[in-house]
């Protein structure tokens, strides 16, 4: 049985018990922060098992990709050395959401392996978990399995429901007992039944764990009932394959083995045998289903599992000898392997395709560099007998050389070394610190200073008096600052607005007695005390001075707006997103306003403008905004949205902007009105499963839409249509062009079929062949072919070759007929004819092509080559 059809039986199978089929989840889970990749059938059903959620159906089957890579499940290391490990597969399932039980669950399974597969009862082994006697009895006297092959598992483990039977999904959710079946491959294979110590032989292999989902942990490790007992199962597509398809090891199923043979081409390895192929195998697949799933290369989490992943291929691909970008030539034998099961395949093949190949492109630039450090170090090692590499060296292959540590580790495993880990560690962490504290000091030198905090006035008003309390020239106290100076000055008290919370620092002026100083940013130099930076315009500033503060008010208010529309933002985005959007980053100037958050794929046109909707909505209601100062306990019960990750104090400033409720230090509109038309203007991906949202607020939103106004209306004029028109019109530019294309390559083809009726006329008889070699005029390669396509068809058993001159290039060009063509390569031949005037070339038995060298010698070559011509057809 082929694995596709195993697919396709399993899901017909559930089916014909009344079961929906589903369609397998993307890999990248949506709206569970607690996993990084789907790893089981059951995620996308988790809140129904909890309650949470209702679906239109009680029984549903899926085939669900799954990748096992860089979260709790990692199984990327030991992929290619092993029978039976992937970073992705395939999961069949059948689930019951309060409908059956145990006893339909199990009898479903038995059915479906002895009857639909066939499988030979006498090899099928079953564990149950040591307390479920109801499923013992089912095995046991519903089925009819011998009790010497029924065995009891506990919690083995070392805690509580740690068992091999008893199935979590990670530290919370939902959970319950489980029984698995085991297939035994026989006597011949080394290993123990489940329980027993060889256990982890490959004698006895699990292929389906069914569970009864029965409770939900909680954070504190305790089990509550769910409210009503379901089934999950999981059975590994790539094992049950290996089973019913006679082999031992997954990688000689079917399906791997056509990828096999297309890295072996690729790579140009013949022994079929070598890991690192079926490392490739593997890899191409998590690679590419993750990247079709919108997952990005990236420095972090998603996006750093999967580069690992691809440079991992590439340096296997680099053990078997390849020095150039391959991999992602392995894309279109997954397609057509993979394709029809899982479409996104074949609609994002050439995303895929193109993000593999620019990922490669890079690491080929650095791994030839970093591989001869390492053999350098290995040989040293070697002599030395030394058998850990140095954390110091790994973390200089990783910052230098682009090479993951589970890379170098995988190079030193193959000669029988390790890696000091922590010492890696230790040489990152010292990195990062190093890097976090260049980046301060390259923002703001640190300013030292003793005093009272700075009192911020600028909710209730944005002109104030205060009292100069410090100075800075060149990052030291000074007395007095004169005019034209740059520095820093504290006031104790300012209506300025430093930077925080993503919200710009406030711009303006301080009038002094004596002079004034241009504020061009307001920044905190220490928690509570605000530094303005800037020059004095006019003038000095000395210590102890009394100044009036006045803040730009339109830069404000201009910030203001885009301040609480970002609010507004924050809650539309989850209304139309779902509450997995979550805010990643933001940044509130006068310009613009710029939000990240999480969520894994591109908004459409669609989403983008109801966000638009909602948000000038809440806008037009006009309703005033509301600060209140608050304990973070009933901040927290109002339901206030709080940063995932941020440190709040006792107290917490809540805001109310429409139907929005944020704890926020900024400064905004008093009514939703004031922020005016907001508007997206961009959309984008910073990261793996992080997008980025621009829009802008009043003024500028005005100019914004001015600016595509303008661009609109020149277009309009220089196609001289209606502005409704432009789109048709384009458009139908754009297909006259290609329509004048095509026009072009029709005539190309028919000036050809004239030239050679002419020429045809002039051909020699050469043996039993017509012999053409002509100097023609052709003002492009695709001419050239078609002119000895069209002499070819003419002339029956034709050898021709033409040879032409464009843009001061000579090109020479061999046609041959299929039947001259074992006599008369046409490759050979323009290689012998080229050879005349240096240049170089060659091509198929019947079409080869040649170029370069000197144009002056066309004619010898073509000479040369008539010769060489007729000796091999009289001859
Ligand atoms: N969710 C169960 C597993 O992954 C079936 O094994």
């Amino acid at each position: 049985m082929k694995t596709s059809d195993i697919r396709k039986a399993f899901l017909d199978f559930f089916a014909s018990k009344g079961h929906t089929i589903v369609p397998s989840s993307s890999l990248v889970p949506q709206g569970d922060p607690t996993l990084l990749f789907t790893n089981a059938g059951m995620n996308q059903f988790k809140n129904v098992f909890l309650g949470l959620e209702e679906r239109s159906y009680k029984r549903a089957t899926t085939a669900q990709k799954c990748v096992r890579a860089g979260g709790k499940h990692n199984d990327l290391e030991n992929v290619g050395y092993t029978a039976r490990h992937h970073t992705f597969f395939e999961m069949l399932g059948n689930f019951s959401f309060g409908d059956y039980f145990k006893r339909e669950a199990i009898a479903y399974a038995w059915e479906l392996l002895t009857e639909v597969f066939k499988l030979p009862p006498e090899r099928l082994w079953v564990t149950v978990y040591a307390e479920d006697d109801e499923a013992y009895r089912i095995w046991a006297e519903g089925i009819g399995v011998p009790r010497e092959r029924i065995v009891r598992i506990g919690d083995n483990k070392g805690a509580r429901y740690a068992s091999d039977n008893f199935w979590m999904m990670g530290d919370t959710g939902p959970c319950g007992p489980c029984t698995e079946i085991f297939y035994d491959h026989g006597p011949e294979v080394p290993g123990g039944p489940p329980g027993s110590p060889d256990e982890d032989g490959d004698r006895y292999i699990e292929i389906w764990n069914l569970v009864f989902m029965q409770y939900n942990r909680d954070d504190k490790g305790e089990m509550h009932p769910l409210p009503k007992p379901s089934v999950d199962t999981g059975m590994g597509l790539e094992r049950i394959a290996a089973v019913l398809q006679g082999v031992h090891s997954n990688y000689e199923i079917d399906l791997f083995q056509r990828l096999i043979a297309a890295a072996m081409e690729l790579t140009g390895c013949t022994d079929r045998d070598q890991p690192s192929l079926k490392v490739l195998a593997d890899h191409i697949r998590a690679a590419s289903f993750l990247i079709a799933d919108g997952v990005i290369p990236g420095n972090e989490g998603r996006g750093y599992v999967l580069r690992r992943i691809i440079r991992r291929a590439i340096r296997h691909g680099w053990k078997l000898g390849v020095r150039a970008p391959f991999f992602h030539r392995l894309v279109p034998a997954l397609v057509a392997e993979m394709g029809e099961a899982y479409p996104e395949l074949v609609a994002r093949q050439s995303v895929i395709e193109a993000t593999l190949r620019q990922e490669e492109e890079r690491f080929f630039g650095t791994i030839e560099h970093g591989m001869s450090l390492l053999e350098t170090v290995i040989a040293q090692m070697q002599a030395n007998g030394q058998g850990e590499l140095d954390g110091e060296i790994a973390f200089k292959l990783h910052d230098t050389y682009g090479f993951p540590l589970d890379l170098t580790a995988d190079v030193l495993r193959e000669r029988g070394f390790t890696v000091d880990v922590a010492g890696f560690d230790a040489a990152m962490a010292r990195q990062k610190a190093m890097a976090r504290a260049a980046g301060k000091f390259k923002m703001q030198a640190v300013l030292e200073y003793e005093g009272p905090t700075t009192r911020f006035e600028g909710y209730e008003t944005l002109e104030d008096e205060g009292e100069i309390v410090a100075l800075y020239r060149d990052g030291a106290p000074v007395e007095e600052l004169a005019e034209g100076e740059e520095g820093v000055v504290v006031l104790d008290r300012t209506p300025f607005y430093a930077e925080s919370g993503g919200q710009a620092g406030d711009r303006g002026e301080l009038r002094a007695p004596e002079g004034i100083f241009s504020v061009e940013d307001t920044q905190k130099i220490q928690a509570e005390v605000f530094g303005h930076y800037g020059v004095v315009r006019t003038g000095r500033l000395a210590l102890g001075q009394r100044v009036r503060a006045r803040v730009d008010a339109e830069a404000r208010a201009a910030t203001a707006r885009h301040h609480s529309a970002t609010h507004l933002l924050h809650k539309a985005l989850r209304e139309v997103l779902g509450s997995h959007v979550e805010q990643k980053g933001s940044l509130v100037d006068a310009d613009r306003l710029r939000f990240d958050f999480a969520h894994h794929q591109p908004l459409t046109q669609e989403e983008i403008e109801r966000i638009e909707w909602l948000v000038n909505r809440e806008v037009l209601a006009n309703v005033p905004t509301r600060a209140e100062v608050m304990p973070l306990e009933a901040a927290k019960a109002s339901g206030a949205v709080m940063l995932f990750g941020e440190k709040y104090g006792e107290t917490v400033r809540v805001l109310t902007i429409g139907s929005s409720k944020e704890l926020c230090g900024g400064t905004h509109v008093a009514r939703t009105g004031d922020i005016g038309l907001v508007k997206i203007v961009a959309e984008s991906a910073i990261a793996a499963g992080v997008r980025r949202i621009e829009a802008v607020a009043g003024e500028v939103a005005l100019r914004w839409v001015q600016g595509v106004d303008r661009t609109l209306e020149r277009l309009a004029q220089t196609l001289k249509v209606a502005r409704e028109e432009v789109p048709a019109r384009v458009e139908a530019l754009l297909e006259q062009t290609r329509e004048a294309a095509r026009e072009r390559a029709r005539l190309v083809q028919r000036l050809a079929q004239a030239e050679a009726a002419a020429l045809a006329a002039a051909a020699e008889t050469a043996g039993e062949a017509k012999l053409l070699v002509r100097r023609v005029e052709a003002d492009s390669p695709e001419a050239l072919r078609e002119l000895a396509d069209a002499l070819r068809s003419r002339l029956p058993k034709a050898a021709v070759l033409l040879g032409t001159v464009i843009e001061g290039k000579a090109v020479v060009l061999a046609a041959v007929s299929k039947e001259l063509s074992a006599r008369l390569k046409a490759g050979d031949w323009v290689k012998a004819a080229a050879e005349a005037m240096g240049a170089r070339g060659g091509g198929r038995p019947e079409l080869a092509q040649a170029g370069g060298g000197d144009p002056a010698k066309l004619d010898e070559a073509l000479g040369q080559g008539k010769a060489w011509a007729q000796e091999r057809l009289q001859g």
